[in-house]
């Protein structure tokens, strides 16, 4: 029944302009594994799997986005830093499809959002193309290979070697698919280029450049036509048209210049979107119509006044994100994106890096519509490599290809602020060679996009002052607040910023006693305390950042490492034998070795502890000492750790308080333990001589002098119920909308127990199913599709997701032993 719903709706799916038609083509394939499998053997591929004439019968059935690494298992012997999950592998996916002879005319491409990796198609059983790079968009004119009024097959054939990538790449067709079928004269794929060269309040010039194909035989002619819809009510503010020769065979650049009186001014706090729809007109028919969003603002980089969004000073205030959902994988969920930002902008956030890739187009649609600025990121690396099998093998073959399709499919976003060439290359420490290459990507950049600048992650401070800052127009460096100082003095004139900063790392509602000072102490049995004083060696607490960008201001921001945890790279607990070089005392070496021969000898961690939110979403104390400091004009406090220490009586247990006032009072069931004042370059306050005693813990907080907010954390009782919130009680009947339902474990008063860890099963009614489990720990092998999870520290998450078509009420209920069970309620429209 299911199928015959998806039939109707890829209809409704279309959406069709002028001549225009593009067409989800995320539905109806047949997959087939081979290579490495995910139980650690090995299967012999086939040959053959491209032809017309091969029976897929027996494959398995499936809609994209599908990521087929995320199913698991998770497995022991595989690496920590890609998760410990079997993403390698060789994946076949093939779909049959028709169409109508009405289209024989048309130009038909075949567009991927992204598939990893490697991606070559056949169509008909005559190749089509190839694509390496597993995070970059790419499309082919496949009109060639079609048949009309008949049947066609696709085959795609999807390559992930072991040891391509240094965190979890996820594996397969994992975001979405188009069929675009256009007239012979039509606008290029991605062909719109849309500026805004002059923005005042008053009036705004918008030039548009133009790419129109004419795939026909012969010259035809034709009338272009631009229009500006207004955000909002869409009334066109302004048009012109113009005649193009729409010569046969060839792409004809047009450039045009509209005037927008009284522009609405995009920005991180009012993001307004235009839509520019461009239509193409033969013989007084529209064969095309073509729609660009965009925003009017302008930017500047400036060394003495900062970044200057339409000649307002804003400071970067971002994170770095990998591209996993967490227990939903690779495979993109436009709302589990959507999530995220959400969070990210509760806590003040207003930037996003996109380390160390592309994105998904989804991502930056959201970054324009709720007002993030973005480093739009190319590479992790150049042409030398960091694993084995990573894109250092494409690099010199596919760089351009690849900047190319990065450049003009991002261009028209106003999120994107600037572009990065890549991340910690090797090239950096390679003198004036790798100099040249930095140099040269730089300048691919720039012919496509003039109006953007360029910078670079670098992990090397001799990088800001070897030259090789001079190869971009801003140097970005990654944990390195000591040397800016030095950076403004020998560079007055160039703007900085910091592209990964902190790399604190922390498990949510883990603390570890005593509290150790040094940065690398805080680890045991696989977590890491939540003090937020721990980091690997390059890194280290946001409080030296945040000190390193008040001391220099000509640093116009930052990108945290990472806003959240992500699959793989499970630093400290990243590389299996060597980890026990991460304990310090002789004490926690032995007890490490303990557990590790117990477990085999290798660290079970999967993924990372860098978030300021876990897998989850859930927010670790992290998330505090950032709120303070990027939304200082909301009131708050926040106190660190819970309060549920039975066996530390009378233990020294410090108490450190996050507030975006600048005094806070701390209270121990009701007696003053002293009123802090943060000094200079201060950004949390700190008791360490609290003796533990059961009770309240209250934090109130002053600013100017006056009180300003207030916090209390109380001891709880034994756990009792499950609580359960939804976190959209609505969603949308199309098959991907999600509700993310939070799961709590609470006393009988209804006080979340921060050490609980019971199992909880969950039950679903209605149309909808749970797409995925999960909760913060980085070493649970847990299945994350499976319809029970243990709290962590309290919490778990159940995503529930909605079937296609199908509307009505979904249940989830949540049972556990020995505990009251909940109900969620969420409604499918
Ligand atoms: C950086 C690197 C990131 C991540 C981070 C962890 O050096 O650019 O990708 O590995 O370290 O601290």
């Amino acid at each position: 029944m299911r199928k015959i719903q998806f039939a109707v709706l890829l209809c409704l799916s279309v959406s069709l302009f002028g001549g225009r038609e593009r067409i989800s083509f995320d539905q109806g394939w047949n997959f087939f594994r081979c290579g490495n499998m995910p139980d650690g053997t090995t299967k012999a591929e086939p040959e053959g799997l491209e032809n017309p004439s091969f029976s897929d019968d027996g494959w398995r059935e499936l809609n994209l986005p599908h990521d087929w690494a995320i199913e698991g298992p998770f497995r022991m012997d595989l690496p920590n830093r890609t998760g410990k999950l079997p993403y390698a592998g060789i994946g076949w996916y093939r779909k049959d499809f028709k169409l109508s002879k009405e289209d024989k005319h048309k130009e038909i491409y075949l567009m991927f959002d992204g598939a990893m990796s490697d991606t070559e198609v056949w169509v008909n059983g005559e190749y089509a193309g190839r694509w390496p790079y597993g995070y970059n968009s790419f499309y082919f004119n496949i009109t060639e290979h079609l048949n009309y009024g008949e049947e066609n097959v696709v085959a795609v054939r999807l390559d992930n070697k072991p040891d391509s990538s240094r965190w979890y790449p996820g594996g397969g067709i994992y975001r979405h698919t188009y069929l675009i079928k256009t007239e012979p004269v039509h606008v290029d794929i991605w062909g719109t280029f849309v500026t805004t060269p002059l923005v005042q309040t008053n009036k705004a010039i918008v030039e548009i450049k133009t790419d129109v194909n004419n795939a026909a035989g012969k010259d035809s002619g034709a009338e272009i036509t631009h229009q500006i819809a207004a955000p909002d009510s869409g009334e066109i503010v302004c048009s012109e048209s113009r005649k193009i020769k729409a010569q046969a065979g060839e792409t004809e650049k047009t450039e045009m210049s509209l005037t927008v009186t009284d522009p609405h001014l995009w920005s991180v706090e009012s993001p307004d979107l235009y839509t520019l729809i461009t239509e193409i007109r033969q013989n007084g028919e529209t064969v095309d119509k073509y729609e660009t969003k965009f925003g009017i603002r302008s930017v500047k980089f400036t060394a003495d006044e900062g970044l200057l969004i339409n000649n307002e000073p804003v400071e970067i205030k971002g994170v770095c994100l990998h591209h996993d959902l967490g227990p939903l994988g690779a495979a993109i969920h436009k709302r589990a994106i959507e999530r995220k930002l959400e969070i990210l902008q509760e806590m003040g956030c207003n930037a996003i890096r996109t380390a160390h890739n592309p994105p998904s187009p989804e991502l930056l649609e959201l970054c324009d519509e709720m007002g993030f600025l973005v480093m739009d990121e190319a590479f992790d690396c150049w042409e030398e490599g960091k694993t084995e099998n990573d894109y250092g093998r494409f690099f010199e073959e596919w760089h351009k290809k690849d900047v190319t399709n990065l450049v003009r499919r991002d261009r028209n976003h106003p999120s994107v602020i600037f572009w990065s060439s890549g991340n910690e290359v090797k090239e950096q420490r390679q003198g004036e060679e790798g100099r040249e290459v930095s140099r040269k990507l730089t300048g691919i950049f720039h012919e496509l996009d003039p109006t953007r600048p360029v910078t670079v992650g670098c992990n090397s401070w001799k990088s800001g002052f070897n030259g090789f800052q001079k190869t971009v127009d801003i140097i970005g460096f990654n944990y390195k607040p000591h040397i800016y100082g030095k950076f403004a003095e020998e560079n007055p004139n160039m703007p900085f910023l910091s592209s990964e900063s902190a790399s604190c790392v922390s498990s949510m509602g883990e603390y570890f006693f005593p509290v150790k000072q040094k940065k690398d102490q805080g680890f045991f049995q696989f977590h890491v305390s939540s003090y937020d004083l721990y980091a690997p060696s390059w890194a280290s607490r946001p409080d030296l950042e945040f000190e390193g960008q008040d001391r220099v201001p000509q640093c116009i921001g930052e990108f945290v490492w990472t806003g959240f945890d992500y699959i793989g790279e499970p630093t400290p607990y990243n590389k299996d034998k060597t980890n026990l070089l991460n304990f310090q005392s002789e004490e926690e070496k032995i007890a490490m070795q303990q557990k590790m021969d117990e477990i085999g000898g290798k660290a079970p961690s999967r993924s990372s502890y860098f978030g300021i939110m876990d897998l989850c979403g859930f927010k670790k104390d992290r998330f505090y000492i950032y709120q303070a400091r990027w939304r200082p004009e909301k009131p708050m406090v926040h106190i660190l750790p819970h309060w549920n220490w039975p066996e530390r009586k009378g233990e020294i247990t410090p108490v450190h308080v996050y507030t975006s006032g600048d005094e806070a009072e701390l209270f121990l069931n009701g007696t003053s333990l002293g009123r802090k004042k943060k000094g200079e370059y201060q950004y949390r306050l700190v008791w360490d001589e609290v003796k533990y005693q059961a009770g309240e813990l209250r934090a109130v907080a002053y600013k100017d002098g006056k009180k300003w907010a207030s916090e209390v954390v109380t001891t709880t009782n034994e756990p009792a119920k499950i609580e359960l919130e939804a976190g959209s009680k609505t969603i949308k009947a199309d098959g991907s909308d999600l509700s993310f339902v939070k799961v709590k474990i609470t006393d009988n008063l209804g006080k979340l127990v921060p050490r609980s860890d019971n199992m909880v099963y969950f039950e679903i009614e209605g149309p909808g199913e749970i797409a995925a489990v999960g909760n913060g720990d980085q070493t649970s092998h847990e299945p994350f599709q499976a319809s029970r999870r243990k709290a962590f520290n309290g919490l778990c998450l159940a995503i529930i997701r909605s079937y296609k078509g199908e509307t009505g009420e979904i249940k989830l209920t949540a049972k556990s032993r020995n505990l009251s069970s909940d109900s969620a309620v969420i409604t499918v429209e």
